[in-house]
């Protein structure tokens, strides 16, 4: 009965934990950080004194209710009794030092999770309505909605919610389930967490708190490299330079970008350098678009130049319906030319 009740726990856990994304294999009995596995360590923990009570009681509410149920031509009530000593003392301490026992685990877990690594390399995430911007300080590039990370190196995030602009600010809340926990992202405060993902591939990212029209909309991802991966992608992105092309409707797109578009978007290395809307360097090596929504395609990347707010409520990128079908198809061409050669994440398994 034991084995049998255990195993429909964990069926019904992974139903409901695997319910991913788009082919996400999110699964919280699958931690891929230290972080996450301190916190998984703890469920299992609860989980087993979950199961033993469940099985102490049931079966002893069983026995006695087989044991001593009305037989034969018994009339009126049993004798009554109450009161015994030892019996009450047990039943106290038992879940007293179970108490004691989970109370001891959680401090030592959250202690663990607390001790940020003196060498973790530190990110800024900035919240915005409603996608995400990353900051690497040391490296001295930004990246928008997807976030590359070298694999094994910890990471300190210092998090915080954008304050300027139009729209009135609010909180956000950063989480990437398979990595760690949830962070709220406060306008005017920065708080920080940290983790040290260990295997690489593409994590899944979402905001956590109910924020405006598309909150279940802004999402993100976190892709985990090897570290020569990285080296190359921070190389590329430093010295990126719009690639010169010899066609026609990506000149024609670049133009068009750079007179209608650059108020809010940046591109490394060129005059553009608004951070009101995300960065759209290499734009070409996204795998999504629109803040983690679709997969990044010149057909949808189209579609989103010309009505964003029609594919994403809330969105403030500005609908633009005189565009003709040409023109967006131009700027389009020319974002999906802005890469770093020789990186491709599509192939990574997905977390
Ligand atoms: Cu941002 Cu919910």
């Amino acid at each position: 009965m034991l084995r049998r009740s255990l195993v429909w726990a964990i069926l019904l856990l992974g139903v409901a934990f695997a319910l991913g994304d788009g082919g996400y294999n999110i699964n919280i009995l699958d931690p891929a950080t230290s972080n996450n596995r301190e916190v998984s360590k703890l469920l299992w923990w609860v989980m087993g004194f979950a199961v033993v009570i469940f099985v102490v009681v049931i079966g002893a509410m069983t026995y006695i209710v087989l044991k001593f149920k009305k037989r034969g031509n018994e009339v009126g009530e049993p004798p009554q009794f109450h009161g015994n000593d030892r019996l009450e003392i047990t039943w106290t301490l038992i879940p007293f030092l179970i108490v004691c026992v989970i109370f001891g685990l959680t401090a030592r877990g959250m202690f663990e999770i607390s001790q940020v690594p003196p060498d973790a390399m530190p990110v800024k995430v900035t919240a915005h309505l409603f996608w995400w911007d990353f900051e690497y300080p040391e490296q001295g590039i930004r990246t928008s909605n997807e976030l590359i990370l070298p694999v094994n190196r910890p990471v300190n995030f210092e998090i915080t919610s954008n304050e300027a602009g139009p729209a009135k600010p609010v909180i956000h809340s950063f989480r990437v389930a398979s990595l760690a926990g949830t962070q709220d992202a406060i306008p005017g405060i920065v708080t920080t967490r940290w983790f040290k993902p260990e295997k690489e591939g593409v994590y899944y990212g979402q905001c956590a708190e109910l924020c405006g029209a598309s909150h279940s909309n802004m999402r993100f991802r976190v892709i985990v490299v090897s570290q020569a991966e990285f080296d190359r992608f921070v190389q590329g992105a430093k010295a990126f330079q719009p690639p010169a092309s010899t066609d026609a409707a990506v000149a024609k797109g670049q133009q068009l970008f750079n007179a209608q578009c650059t108020a809010c978007h940046a591109i490394n290395n060129t005059q553009y350098r608004s951070k009101i809307g995300p960065d759209l360097t290499f734009f070409g090596n996204r795998l999504t678009l629109g803040a983690g929504i679709w997969n990044n395609t010149p057909e949808r990347l189209e579609a989103w130049i010309k009505n964003s707010p029609g594919m994403k409520p809330g969105s403030l990128m500005p609908p633009f319906p005189q565009l003709s079908a040409e023109d967006a198809r131009s700027i389009a061409a020319y974002l999906e030319s802005l890469k770093v050669e020789g990186l491709d994440f599509s192939k990574l398994p997905k977390f």
